[in-house]
């Protein structure tokens, strides 16, 4: 399986990854790529690894903290979520994200 993600410099990264292989979009970026982002671990609260959706993505729940996180930062709308609330399943498959840029 694949994403596409969009760096700050938007520079485009094509990211196989396998079912389970990571436990989120946060750890497959960090571990790829990109090492700045998850200062909380992926607890949600830190909003270092807030993504905006591009394409391709299927909504998945979102929990009270990432509506938190996503407000703090003035960004919780249809098109941002937290890449450490993402699960990588089937449905993440070729879905496009960008890294935010305050
Ligand atoms: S890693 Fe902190 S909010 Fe996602």
């Amino acid at each position: 399986m694949l994403i596409i993600v969009l760096d700050v410099d938007d520079e485009k990264h094509l990211i196989e990854y396998n079912r389970m292989e990571y436990p989120s979009l946060m750890e497959l970026i960090s571990n790829t790529y990109y090492s700045e982002i998850g200062a909380c671990k992926g607890k949600g609260l830190c909003g270092t690894c807030i993504i905006e959706v591009i394409d391709g993505f299927h909504e998945q729940p979102i929990n009270d903290q990432e509506i938190e996180t996503l407000r703090k930062n003035g960004v919780y709308d249809k098109k941002h979520r937290l890449a450490c609330q993402i699960i990588l399943n089937e449905e993440v498959n070729g879905a496009e994200f960008k890294e935010f840029v305050e």
